[in-house]
């Protein structure tokens, strides 16, 4: 295995400023490690060149001004069942409303008179430079919301210089997003019971020259999230009525999804034995997922994968040190965005107290509820070292594919630097509590 790995970018943590191996050094590391012709991709160029078409949609996504702005674009241009999985909770949905309301009862400090020249919002996460503490969010079936979703949003997070972090759950494969990028990505794995599958799918991340294994510890069985039940989710849709009312409604991304061949879970099709029913995402998860995964099965992955790790999904100062203890790089203090444990608190109520148990001892960065730069603020000052989005890349995402990422990258990255200059604070690694009203 090669690529990101073992480059100098690796020794000395800019990843960031070193690019990852050729894609054809890649594809033959891949051949090596045996994987079928079908999973050879070309790099294609998947938002095509249509110039004119490409400033109309510049123009159009420049006046969104906010997430909100893109998510009210997502949802008129995605289908429903697929616009509603991004936009869902389980059950109530009271976690996943938490995430965001937490977020907006937190006050900032206003000072003034303070130089404000200067500003950096550079940092690094897990020893990697970033352009800003935020990485995209493993996302599931993100290649429904937009054709080749994966492949846009990990070239638009690699020329913003932010991490990308590719789901188990994609559409598009780790290959075919090694095959549009450059630089290393990050891979999010779900621990299936095969576990050759899984040894396999670790080996594929390794040879795509991936730089860190997120490993997910939340989600062993799915939480029920009522939306995609009664819309009856499928990765292809369904061709019932309903379902193609839901697509002929939405022509540009119907047509767009008309190009593209990458409409299944492009990292499990061809790769994983006795997988049934891969439409539902329940059976396929109930069926595939391994509900008794362990403490030591962390160690396992650890040891197999060999490289940085970060543990997704904490949100208890007990489960917190507990990961610690596994010497993993990074902990993710996360409630899957709200679709999971319905009744869970807040990730950004949950920060300060795990950040007290293990911030001395493992990077602790956050998910869940941020919707501006404000919240990336609140939740550094609160002791995160990094953030991710989920939601906010999705609705870029479907409002604008490539570019509509992008947007949501400039959007978040203004907000958090005109709220850091108007805190009086000009670097972001400097962003501590003192920048927080706490009554
Ligand atoms: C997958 O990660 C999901 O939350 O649906």
């Amino acid at each position: 295995m090669q690529a990101g790995r073992s480059t100098p970018s690796r020794r000395t943590g800019e990843v960031a400023t070193v690019p990852r191996s050729r894609p054809s050094d890649r594809l033959r590391s891949a051949e090596e490690g045996g994987l079928s012709e079908a999973h050879r991709v070309e790099a294609v160029d998947v938002q095509s060149a249509n110039q004119p078409a490409r400033a109309k949609r510049l123009r159009s996504l420049s006046t969104a001004l906010t997430i909100a702005d893109l998510k009210a674009r997502a949802r008129r241009r995605v289908p429903k069942m697929f616009f509603d999985y991004a936009d869902s909770g389980a059950w109530t949905e009271g976690t996943y409303r938490a995430n965001e309301a937490d977020f907006a009862a937190i006050k900032l400090r206003q000072r003034v008179l303070v130089d404000m020249t200067g500003r950096s919002l550079q940092s690094e996460m897990i020893g990697e430079r970033v352009a800003m503490p935020v990485a995209i969010a493993p996302t599931g079936m993100t290649g429904m919301q937009h054709a080749d979703g994966e492949m846009l949003g990990a070239r638009a997070a690699e020329a913003f210089g932010v991490p990308f972090t590719l789901s188990t759950m994609s559409i598009c494969s780790i290959e075919d997003v090694a095959s549009v990028t450059k630089r290393p990505f990050w891979f999010q794995l779900y621990v299936m019971r095969d576990r050759d599958f899984v040894r396999n799918l670790i080996g594929r991340a390794k040879a795509a020259g991936c730089s860190a294994l997120v490993l997910t510890l939340d989600l062993q069985i799915l939480g029920q999230r009522h939306k995609d039940l009664r819309n009856g989710l499928s990765a292809p849709p369904k061709w019932t009525p309903k379902h193609a009312w839901q697509v002929a409604t939405r022509p540009l991304w119907a047509m767009e999804m008309l190009g593209t061949k990458r409409r299944s879970f492009g990292n499990i099709v061809g790769h994983a034995k006795n997988v049934s029913d891969l439409s539902s995402l329940s059976s396929w998860t109930a069926e595939q997922f391994d509900p008794k995964l362990s403490w030591d099965d962390v160690a396992w992955i650890k040891r197999e994968w060999g490289g940085k790790l970060i543990l997704k999904g904490i949100l208890d100062s007990e489960d917190a040190r507990a990961a610690a203890d596994t010497g993993a790089d990074a902990i993710i203090v996360s409630n899957h965005g709200g679709r999971q444990l319905d009744g869970a608190r807040s990730s950004i109520s949950m920060l300060p107290r795990i950040v007290d148990a293990v911030g001395d001892r493992i990077e602790v960065h956050l998910d869940g509820g941020i919707r501006s730069g404000q919240d990336v603020l609140k939740a550094l000052a609160l002791g995160a070292k990094g953030t991710y989005i989920g939601r906010p890349f999705l609705y870029g995402l479907g409002a604008g594919g490539q570019d509509g990422v992008t947007r949501a990258l400039e959007i978040i990255r203004t907000e958090l630097d005109v709220t850091m200059a108007l805190c009086g604070r000009r670097d972001v690694r400097d962003i501590d509590r003192s920048i927080l009203d706490e009554g």
